[in-house]
This record gives structure tokens, sequence and C-alpha cells, in this order.
């Protein structure tokens, strides 16, 4: 089955989403996101039908605001993407340049949707006064306007009427979430975040995503982690401690792009974390899971049609 996804973006769990939803219990009340990014595992997640309601957060504020609109206004959003995308026709790239400018002014969502399907590896860049400063790439137009329509639209047909999107820092969350939730979390690289509340806000402070964990161990709340990893003999980000009590997976993540550049054949590896609780409703995972195909995973097979809100 085809998944919508209307922006690419540096980190998103797209292609490892079906992976993870293997760890989910049969059923979950809400799913709770508190980094979302492109909400690509919500998205996954809503295809088949597995959590009645979604919690999408993010700190990045145009972010938000673009989730919120792919959601809940998506033929307004894909007719804005339209125009932008023909007005750039005559000079790409003077317009991407123009479209950065305005955005950098304006914070709109419908012009970041633009700069993120044109800009170089759907990276998010902010220079050190918060412009968003990533260069067009420049071999690419980004997505054509009927292409970003159904995907804008497939996301919004899985999403509207049972998701709630806001921009709060992670921490800001914890006394909304409950127990009947299950929480996916998808941290920034690990670096000091001095910055709260800010949209260029681009990593996490390690000993306070422990404190916010055992919070949640405390609460009782589910939980799993993507976070640290390796690739070849590097690794990057600390392991979590054993005083959280989680179970560490590893994940095949595929080849990482520098690997491949540099003719290396060094296979990107990631950890994901499963919480005590939530294992609680696993009889039996595997230690070691290769990268599935969409569409053979069972889980997939027995795909439940969404409801149209
Ligand atoms: C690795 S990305 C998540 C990618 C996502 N799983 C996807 O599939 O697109 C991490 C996200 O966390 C957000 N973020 C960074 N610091 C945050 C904070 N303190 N609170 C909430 N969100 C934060 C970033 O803006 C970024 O979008």
């Amino acid at each position: 089955m085809k998944i919508p996804h209307p922006v690419q973006y540096q980190g998103s769990k797209r292609n490892l989403a079906p992976l993870i939803l293997q760890y989910f219990p049969a059923k979950v009340e809400r799913l709770v996101e508190p980094f979302a990014g492109t909400g690509a595992v919500s998205i996954a997640c809503a295809a088949v039908g597995r959590a009645e309601r979604y919690w999408l957060n993010d700190c990045n504020k145009p972010l938000a605001e673009l989730l919120q609109s792919i959601i809940n206004i998506p033929d307004e959003l894909a007719d804005f993407y339209k125009t932008l995308w023909h007005e750039q026709l005559a000079d790409s790239e003077g317009h991407y340049y123009k479209a950065r400018k305005d955005f950098n002014n304006t914070s709109d969502p419908g012009i970041f949707l633009y700069l993120l399907s044109r800009c170089v590896k759907g990276a998010v860049r902010y220079n050190s006064v918060g412009e968003f400063n990533q260069s067009p790439d420049k071999r690419r137009k980004g997505a054509k306007p009927e292409t970003m329509r159904n995907n804008i639209c497939g996301v919004s047909a899985l999403l509207k009427g049972r998701t709630a999107v806001s921009c709060l820092h992670y921490q800001e969350m914890l006394e909304d979430i409950e127990k009947t939730d299950l929480v996916y979390m998808d941290p920034p690289y690990q670096g000091v975040c001095g910055e709260r509340d800010s949209r260029y806000c681009s990593g996490i402070n390690h000993d306070e995503f422990v404190d916010f964990l055992h919070e949640l161990n405390k609460k009782e709340v589910p939980y799993l982690i993507s976070y640290d990893g390796c690739c070849g003999n590097r690794t990057y980000g600390k392991e979590l401690p054993d005083s959280l009590k989680l179970k560490r997976l590893e994940i095949e993540a595929g080849r990482s792009s520098q690997a491949t550049l540099l003719g290396k054949k060094e296979i990107t590896r990631e950890s994901l974390y499963l919480s005590e609780l939530l294992l609680q409703h696993q009889a039996a995972e595997p230690q070691k899971c290769k990268k599935p195909q969409w569409g053979q995973l069972p889980l997939f097979e027995k795909k439940k049609a969404y409801v149209r809100l």
C-alpha cells in the first residue's frame, strides 16, 4: 500500500515506520509524538487503523503549523503550493530565494512546504538568527502540484478529526500525557539546546530527556524511543541508562548517504528502545530486525479500513 507523505524531511522515519509499528500494541487509544517532524510514524499508524486518536507535537512552529494545515485545510494548502510551484518555472533558483526571504519574514507554513519540497535533502537549516538558510536543490523543482495534492489530501483523510497538533517543548507535554496513551519519541541528535521554545532548537539535553523518561515510567505510560545508533565503527549519541529498564533493539536503517558517497558499504543501525510497560504487551520480539519492504509485512496485509471524517 502507498502511504501518503507530503514532505521529505531529514531524519524522517518514513522507511522505518512499518518496522517500528510492529512493536505497537494491537490497539492504541492515542498515539503521542512529542518530536513529530513530518509525523511519518503517526501517518503509517493511521494507514493501518491502529490508533483511535493522535497528538502531534513539534517545537518548530512553522512545521507544526504546516502539519495543522495539511490535516485541516488540505485543498487550500494544495492550491497555494500549486501557485508557488508554477511561479518558479521562469527562474526556479531566483524564485526559491525570494520564497525563502518571504518565509523568513512571515513564517508562512505554505511557503515552508514549498521550501521543504525544493531544498537540499529536505534538510531544515537555520542560521544563528533563526532564518531558514538552506539552499535549493538545483536538480529538482519539487513535487509536482498534483502529486503534492494527492499526498496532502491522503494525510488529511487519515488524520482529520482525530488529531491534535501542538508546538511545545516536549517537557511541557508531560502533564497531559496519560496512562492510556502510547508515546513514540524520535528526538533530534543529542546536543545541548539552551533555547526553549525556539524554532531552531536543534538538539536535546540527554540528562533532561532521561528525567522525562523517568517521569513517564512513574506515570505508567508505555513508550518507544528511536535514539542512538551506529554506522560502521562509529557510534552516535549516548545510550539510555539501565535505570530506565528499557529494552534496546537494533534496527537496520540502510546504507548512510555519506557512506554511499564514499563508496563504502556501511550500514546504519539505530536503537529502538521499548519501555518496560510496553514489553508487557509483547510476547517475543526479535533482537535484530531487517528493514522491511512495504506490503511484505503481515501487519499491512491485515490493514483495517480507516474512517474518513
Ligand atoms: C528527528 S526529527 C523527527 C522526525 C520524525 N520522526 C519524522 O518522521 O519526520 C526531530 C524533531 O524534533 C523536533 N524537536 C527538537 N527539539 C525539540 C523539543 N525540545 N521539543 C519538541 N520538539 C523538538 C525538531 O524540530 C524535529 O522536527
